[in-house]
Order: C-alpha cells, then sequence, then structure tokens
C-alpha cells in the first residue's frame, strides 16, 4: 500500500471521524489532515487540522490555503451535512417549507460542497491517481423516490449530485487521473440520524466504522469509466 495524503472535511463528524481512524489504521505513514467547523479535541490522530465553515466562502479559501500546504492529495473526503439542527428539522410535508430553512440546508449540503469543488479541486494530484468524494445520500435520488418528504434534504442532495457530475466531466478534462464519486453510507448512528432511528431495523443501523471501511473500499475499487457515479456503501450505483 501507497502512502496517501488525505484530507477530509468534516473531520468532527461521525463518519469523517471514522474515516480518519480507517485511514490511520490502514498505514500509520499516511498523512491526514482534518478540516472542520468546531475545534473538537480529538484531533490527536490528525497530522494537521484547521477550520472551515461551508456557510462562508473567505472560510472556505482560507481552508484550501491551509490544506494546500500538506498536498497534492490523493484522497478527499467530503462528510459534511446537515439534516437537523437546533432550529430546523426536515419537512413531512410542502406546508413546512421555508426559505429560511431552505437556506441553510442548500448551505451546507450544496453551496459549500461546490465552493470546495472551486477552491479543492486544485489540490488533487494530477501526476498519480486521485479521488474526491463527496457523502450524498439515497433519498437525493429522484428515482428512487417513492416517501416524499424531506423537501430540503432531498432537493439538496440531488443537487449535490448534479454538482459531482459536473465536476467529474471538467475534471476528465483536465486531470484524467482524478475522479470524483458521490457515496451513500447506508443509516448510520452518527448525531445526523439520531432523531430518525427509531423505525430503522437494528442490522440495518450501521456502526460510523462499517460504514467507513464499506465505504473505503468502494473508493478504492473505482474502474475509470466510474467518475461521477453515487454509490452506496455496497458499491452499488445510486440511479439519479
Ligand atoms: N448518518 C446517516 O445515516 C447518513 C445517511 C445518509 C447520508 N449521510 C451523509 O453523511 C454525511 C456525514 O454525516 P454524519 O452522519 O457523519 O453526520 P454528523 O456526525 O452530524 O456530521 C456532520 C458533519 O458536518 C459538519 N458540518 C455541518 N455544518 C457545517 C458547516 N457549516 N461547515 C463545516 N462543517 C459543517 C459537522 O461539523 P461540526 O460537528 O464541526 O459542526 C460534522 O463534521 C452527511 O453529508 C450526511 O448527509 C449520513
Amino acid at each position: 500500500m501507497i502512502k496517501k495524503n488525505i484530507l477530509i472535511i468534516g473531520s468532527s463528524g461521525g463518519i469523517g471521524k471514522a474515516f480518519i481512524n480507517f485511514y490511520r489504521k490502514q498505514d500509520i505513514n499516511n498523512k491526514i489532515i482534518g478540516l472542520s467547523k468546531t475545534d473538537k479535541k480529538d484531533k490527536e490522530s490528525l497530522d494537521a487540522h484547521h477550520l472551515i465553515d461551508l456557510e462562508d466562502e473567505q472560510s472556505i479559501e482560507n481552508a484550501a490555503n491551509e490544506a494546500k500546504t500538506y498536498g497534492p492529495y490523493q484522497l478527499i473526503i467530503v462528510a459534511t451535512g446537515a439534516l437537523h439542527g437546533d432550529d430546523f428539522s426536515p419537512e413531512k410535508s410542502y406546508k413546512q417549507i421555508s426559505a429560511k430553512n431552505l437556506k441553510k440546508v442548500f448551505n451546507i449540503n450544496t453551496f459549500g460542497p461546490a465552493l470546495i469543488g472551486k477552491y479543492f479541486i486544485p489540490l488533487l494530484d494530477n501526476q498519480n491517481p486521485s479521488v474526491l468524494s463527496f457523502l450524498s445520500a439515497r433519498v437525493g435520488s429522484i428515482s428512487d423516490n417513492k416517501l416524499g418528504g424531506w423537501h430540503a434534504y432531498r432537493a439538496s442532495k440531488a443537487a449535490l449530485n448534479m454538482l459531482i457530475k459536473n465536476f467529474s466531466i471538467e475534471l476528465n478534462r483536465t486531470n484524467k487521473l482524478a475522479k470524483v464519486i458521490g457515496l451513500h453510507p447506508g443509516t448510520v448512528d452518527t448525531r445526523l440520524s439520531k432523531p430518525f432511528q427509531r423505525n430503522v431495523p437494528e442490522n440495518k443501523l450501521f456502526t460510523p466504522e462499517f460504514a467507513a471501511i464499506s465505504m473505503a473500499s468502494v473508493i478504492s475499487n473505482l474502474h475509470d469509466n466510474e467518475s461521477g457515479s453515487i454509490f452506496a456503501f455496497d458499491g452499488s450505483k445510486i440511479d439519479s
């Protein structure tokens, strides 16, 4: 295994932390850099950490300038995202849609990742294979949508999936060694899913460790023509 420069954006999250632990265990020599909104204490397993706020373009640009020092990166994982917060939760009906909540959810799940593309794609290795992975969600698939609801979250992830496809097309022209993909982690026991775990069968609620190992396997088994695709944790493709 060749040692890698790995950047985890959202290093404070349940899945972000599990990725850090996985890649640290995989090779002690991997250089792992973390970016997160909050300055969490458990940063020992990182080689460097900087702050980033996806709702603030200047902060994203500053974080990219800091991260550049440790690159180029063979792997960047964007493990940020929001489904609910202190003052918002997913809508059960169109009647609950509000512009304020839509903006909040799109800022974090779509506009922030779009700006990550802008500032971090240039940090991908262009001499060796590299992968930019965004955590998306199966509920962002339009063809898979049988339940409705969760308007802002679903729409923000559907739009993220379009950005992933767009980035892949542009990267295919500018850095043929780079792939960009979306990943659905399954339902994972983290802060994001906590309020919605009641109806999830026990064997369908994954630990962050299982999700990270599964998605790392998807990342390392990508084929050349699969850039722009959205994958579930088990390697199956999710249609848009
Ligand atoms: N858990 C699931 O069941 C599930 C299912 C499908 C998809 N996903 C996706 O997986 C991804 C990771 O979620 P998770 O389960 O690990 O949730 P989590 O534990 O709540 O982590 C969310 C991460 O997003 C970060 N974040 C939120 N707002 C931010 C902002 N403005 N700027 C920078 N970072 C921000 C958080 O940072 P702070 O902690 O520093 O605030 C945290 O690192 C998300 O994209 C989510 O949509 C999760």
